[in-house]
């Protein structure tokens, strides 16, 4: 159990197909409850921040604790940098002990993404940590800060792709986006098919907040083995905690912790039924 490898992990999923969630943490709390969710429902889970997160919880702080908190769970648990953009900060993730890190170069021309994620791929190889990449486009910034237009992924160019790198993991586009979707996703699963009929490595949905239990089904039994769920964490644990305040359970500074965690918990544990990734860490 404990500190995982996400190639290990996906290859489980792939195996006994379901989909391992990728839950982004921003505090300790944040972590205690969905390493909580995983322990209760026994499932393997992932651990990400992305690097765009990091003005708020430094690397060099939240780091150490996401691997330590793996390195005690009774479950699996992957330890993932999220959106790499710099080769400075993914250095530090690996430095850091993270099992795998992600290149974002989804914004950049098809060969440049390329060049950058073979790059990263040769950085993560001496620490055998795996990488992840984007191929098209996710809609939106993982913080909301930039207005990205979707771009669904050409099969093609992930097939390109794939064999020039050979990634461990590859995020795809197929009408996701991150953050709170304006009206409800109309996913690609004509591109989802296709995708997995030219290229044979997990695939990764990003932007998991809002797209429903039947699409998110839809969407692990078609190849994607590793979904990411931010926003919605970070809602429940805002509303969990309104609600202990307007109902009154929050006295004091250690009920706000624990209303934290259970935010946390609940939202995790709800994505790990939907995923069928519960009973897989037995
Ligand atoms: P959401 O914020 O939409 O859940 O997206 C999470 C994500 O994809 C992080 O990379």
């Amino acid at each position: 159990m404990a500190l995982a490898n996400l190639r290990d992990l996906l290859a489980d999923a792939k195996a006994k197909n379901y989909a391992v969630g990728s839950f982004s943490i921003a505090n300790m709390e944040m972590v205690l409850g969905v390493i909580k969710a995983a322990e209760e429902t026994k499932s393997p889970i992932i651990l990400q921040i992305a690097e765009v997160r990091l003005n708020y919880s430094p690397l060099a702080l939240i780091g150490p604790l996401m691997v330590a908190a793996a390195k005690r769970a009774k479950v699996p648990v992957a330890v993932h940098l999220d959106h790499g953009t710099t080769l400075e900060c993914i250095k530090q993730a690996l430095e850091l002990g993270f099992t795998s890190v992600m290149f974002d170069g989804s914004h950049l021309p098809l060969e440049e993404n390329i060049e950058k994620t073979k790059k990263v791929v040769e950085m993560a190889k001496p620490y055998g940590a795996a990488v992840e990449a984007e191929i098209g486009c996710v809609g939106g910034s993982e913080d909301g800060s930039k207005d990205i237009a979707m771009r669904c992924t050409s099969p093609a160019q992930a097939a390109k792709f794939y064999s020039a790198t050979e990634v461990d993991a590859l995020a795809i586009a197929i009408g996701n986006a991150h953050g709170f979707y304006k009206e409800a996703p109309n996913l690609r699963f004509d591109i989802l098919e296709n995708v997995r009929g030219c290229v044979d490595v997990p695939l990764v949905l990003h932007g998991g907040t809002g797209i429903s239990e039947e699409d998110f089904i839809r969407c692990h039994q078609s190849g994607i083995k590793k979904i990411n769920i931010a926003t919605a964490t970070f809602a429940s644990v805002e509303k969990n905690v309104r609600k202990g305040y307007t109902e009154g359970s929050i006295g004091g500074y250690y009920d706000l912790h624990a209303a934290e965690i259970e935010g946390a918990y609940q939202n995790a544990k709800k994505h790990m039924e939907i995923f069928y990734s519960v009973g897989k860490a037995e």
